[in-house]
C-alpha cells in the first residue's frame, strides 16, 4: 500500500511516499530563514509560505518517489495538533488531492507521527511496546507504547516543552532560531559542569516536567553576569551547562519511566531528539540499565511527511477506512482525557 504522508502543522512543508517497504520519498520545505528574523514561528507568516510550498513539495514527494498519484493507495494528513491555519493548508490539499482521487483520507496526530518515526530507519528491529520520549518544539511528553494506537501518558510537561525551552534559552544568549541547533554549537567544548542550572521535579515515581525555572534562572544568570557573558568562551560554558540541565533531566526521567513499566526500548523523538548530547546521555545511562534507546535519522526527527505517511499505513493495516470529513484539530490530546 502506498501512501502519500502530509505535514503542514508548523514551519516545515512536508511531503512523503512511504509504501510496505519503506520511505521511497521525503520532500521538506522548512521555513527557518522566513521564521529566523522574528526569533520564532510567526503563525500567518507560516501559513502563507505553506500555501506557496504545498504544491511544489507534494509534486517532489511524488517525482523522488517515481510515483504518479493514481499509483496512491491513501492519503495521510496531520490534522493535528498545530497551528490552525497552518493545518488547514495541509488538509485542504489533502483533501481534495483524496476527493479527486478517489482514496481514503487518514487524519494523523502529529506526535504519533513522531512516535512511530524510529519505524522508518533501515532494518529497525523495533517492536512494541516501549517507552517514547516524544521532545519537539510543542511537545514534551513520556508515553508507554504498548501496541500502535494504545498509549499511555507516563509524563508531559506542567509549562514550556523542552524545545521551547532551548529556543527561549537561546534568545537569552543571543543565539539565533531555532534554538537547539543555535545551543548545542555554542555548546560544543564548553564545561558541563560549569554552572549548576536546577534540575526540578526529580521525584523519580512521578514523570511530569517543569523547563520554565530553568530558563528563568538562565535569565538571572545572563542578568548578574553580564560582564562574563562578554566572553565567548564563558558563553559556551553556559550553554553547555543549560543544555545539561534539560538533557539530564530528561535522562532522568525517561530511564526511570522505562525502569516503572520494564521496558527495555527507549525510542527517542521530535526535533530534540536530533540533540547530541541528549543521545550520549541517554546512551551512557541507557548502558547501565540494559535499556537501548532508537534513534530516527536527524532528518526524521524534525518534522517531516514520511511519519505521517507510516502513521497513515499503519492505520489501514488496521482496518481504518479513512474519512474525507476531518478538519484541522488545533488541540488534539493523543490520548483522550477521561472525563
Ligand atoms: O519536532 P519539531 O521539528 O517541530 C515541532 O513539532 O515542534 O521540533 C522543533 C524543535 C525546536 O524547538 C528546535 O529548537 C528543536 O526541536 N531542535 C533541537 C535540535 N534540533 C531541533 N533541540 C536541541 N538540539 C537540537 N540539535
Ligand atoms: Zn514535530
Amino acid at each position: 500500500m502506498r501512501v502519500l504522508g502530509i505535514e503542514t502543522s508548523c514551519d516545515e512543508t512536508a511531503a512523503a511516499v512511504v509504501d510496505e517497504n519503506g520511505m521511497r520519498s521525503n520532500a521538506v520545505f522548512d521555513q527557518i530563514d522566513l521564521h529566523a528574523l522574528y526569533g520564532g514561528v510567526v503563525p500567518e507568516l507560516a501559513s502563507r509560505a505553506h500555501i506557496q510550498s504545498i504544491s511544489p513539495v507534494i509534486r517532489a514527494a511524488l517525482r523522488d518517489a517515481e510515483t504518479t498519484a493514481d499509483q496512491l493507495d491513501a492519503i495521510a494528513v496531520t490534522t493535528g495538533p498545530g497551528l490552525v491555519g497552518a493545518l488547514l493548508v495541509g488538509v485542504s490539499a489533502a483533501k481534495g488531492m483524496a476527493l479527486s482521487l478517489g482514496i481514503p483520507l487518514l487524519p494523523i496526530h502529529h506526535m504519533e507521527g513522531h512516535l512511530v518515526s524510529p519505524l522508518l530507519t533501515p532494518g529497525s528491529q523495533i517492536t512494541f511496546p516501549f517507552v517514547a520520549l516524544l521532545v519537539s518544539g510543542g511537545h514534551t511528553l513520556l508515553v508507554h507504547a504498548r501496541a500502535f494506537g494504545d498509549y499511555v501518558i507516563l509524563g508531559q510537561t506542567r509549562d514550556d516543552a523542552v524545545g521551547e525551552a532551548f529556543d527561549k534559552g537561546a534568545r537569552l544568549l543571543g543565539l539565533g532560531y531555532p534554538g537547539g541547533p543555535a545551543i548545542s554549537k555554542l555548546a560544543l567544548g564548553g564545561n558541563r559542569a560549569a554552572i549548576p542550572f536546577p534540575r526540578v521535579l526529580l521525584d523519580r515515581t512521578r514523570f511530569d516536567f517543569s523547563f520554565s525555572g530553568l530558563k528563568t534562572s538562565l535569565r538571572t544568570y545572563c542578568h548578574r553576569n553580564q560582564e562574563a557573558m562578554q566572553c565567548t568562551h564563558h558563553r559556551r560554558d553556559v550553554a553547555a551547562s543549560y543544555q545539561e540541565a534539560l538533557v539530564e533531566t530528561l535522562a532522568i526521567k525517561a530511564m526511570a519511566a522505562c525502569q516503572k513499566v520494564g521496558a527495555d526500548t527507549l525510542v527517542v523523538a521530535g526535533g530534540v531528539g536530533a540533540n547530541r548530547r541528549l543521545r550520549e546521555i541517554l546512551e551512557e545511562r541507557g548502558a547501565k540499565l540494559g535499556i537501548f534507546p532508537y534513534f530516527p535519522p536527524l532528518s526524521l526527527c524534525t518534522d517531516n511527511g514520511a511519519m505521517i505517511a507510516l502513521a497513515g499505513r499503519m492505520h489501514l493495516e488496521r482496518g481504518a477506512t479513512g474519512d474525507l470529513s476531518v478538519n484541522a484539530t488545533p488541540r488534539w490530546p493523543l490520548v483522550p482525557i477521561e472525563t
